[in-house]
């Protein structure tokens, strides 16, 4: 029987593009808040015995996870044979340690929640930093699709001359792979961040500055923009060209897009791994490679339990 792909709201223009590419049957369901902001959930489709895969992006997590507790709780109950997660952009990566006393560390917990709800994930570039893999946080098969040959392909179709630079350490992996496969110049620069919006970045190093190439800023994430914002500012003040910048996950946290336009980005480019105006590179044939193989394997087992 064919799988079946439930694209969680707000979800469904790259639904449509996996749908296609997976030959999969759009599973049919009703999902709706009532007054007193509780939810109501609905299955239409026939899933027994069939592997769902829930697509959902889990930008502003919090409001996400409790329908998808009982999306999954409800398909199973209805007996499906495996639910996996599709979520091109994973929440919570970045509190990964107790930086101060008595913090929580969030990724360690989404983590075994999302792990207890589904058999499989799928999600583009989490933010492994002082994690190295999935697996250390989450007890289930995970695939990661990393976007940085499409962000090349982008950018040898877009910028004549590129010079491509990272804002931090952290962004090193992405830059240095783009870098070598436009093929470009690269620089990485130093960011300290003081509070969530009051971020430093270094200045453009002399062997860099005053270049004539197209200043090209790549991130995992653009929340506040702060990070992208500061970079600008940095390229502009060694008087270089406006820059371009390009994020992987369109976070935008509040009015985070505006403010970086305003700051004199030439434009700002993301992939479609959070619905967003900036959306100009298609990830879907990437993640239908990775989606192929959970759903017309044999079903994951699952791990840790
Ligand atoms: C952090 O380490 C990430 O790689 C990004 O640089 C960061 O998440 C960007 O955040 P913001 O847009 O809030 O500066």
């Amino acid at each position: 029987m064919r799988p079946l792909l439930l694209a969680y709201p707000g979800n469904e223009a790259l639904g449509e593009s996996l749908s296609e590419a997976l030959n999969v049957e759009t599973l049919a369901f009703a999902m709706r808040r009532f007054p007193d902001g509780e939810s109501y959930l609905r299955i239409d489709s026939d899933v027994r015995d069939r592997t769902v895969a829930v697509l959902c992006s889990l930008h502003e997590p919090d409001g996400r996870l409790l329908p998808l507790v009982f999306l999954s709780d409800t398909l199973r109950e209805l007996g499906a044979r495996a639910v996996g997660l599709v979520a091109p952009y994973l929440a919570y990566m970045r509190q990964d340690r107790r930086f101060e006393a008595g913090e929580a560390v969030t990724s360690v917990s989404f983590a075994r929640l999302l792990s207890k709800q589904f058999d499989w994930l799928i999600t583009v570039d989490p933010h492994l930093h002082r994690r190295h893999a999935l697996g250390e946080i989450y007890s289930i098969p995970a695939a990661v699709v990393h976007a940085a040959p499409h962000l090349a392909e982008w950018i040898r179709v877009h910028i004549a001359a590129p010079l491509v630079a990272g804002p931090d350490s952290e962004s090193d992996q992405w830059v240095r792979a783009v870098a070598e496969a436009v093929p470009c110049p690269y620089v990485v620069l130093e960011k300290t961040r003081r509070g969530d919006r009051d971020v430093a970045v270094s200045p453009i190093p002399p062997s860099h500055a005053g270049t004539d190439r197209t200043p090209v800023l790549i991130d995992d994430i653009i929340s506040s923009a702060r990070t992208m914002i500061e970079t600008v500012r940095q390229w502009r003040a060694a008087g270089a060209a406006a820059p371009v910048c390009i994020g992987v996950h369109a976070v935008f946290a509040g009015g985070a897009f505006a403010d970086l336009v305003g700051a004199g980005a030439a434009r700002v480019v993301t992939c479609n791994t959070i619905p967003h105006e900036s959306n100009a590179i298609d990830l879907s044939p990437l993640i239908a490679v990775a989606a192929r193989e959970f759903l017309t394997g044999s079903p994951p087992s699952r791990r840790g339990e």
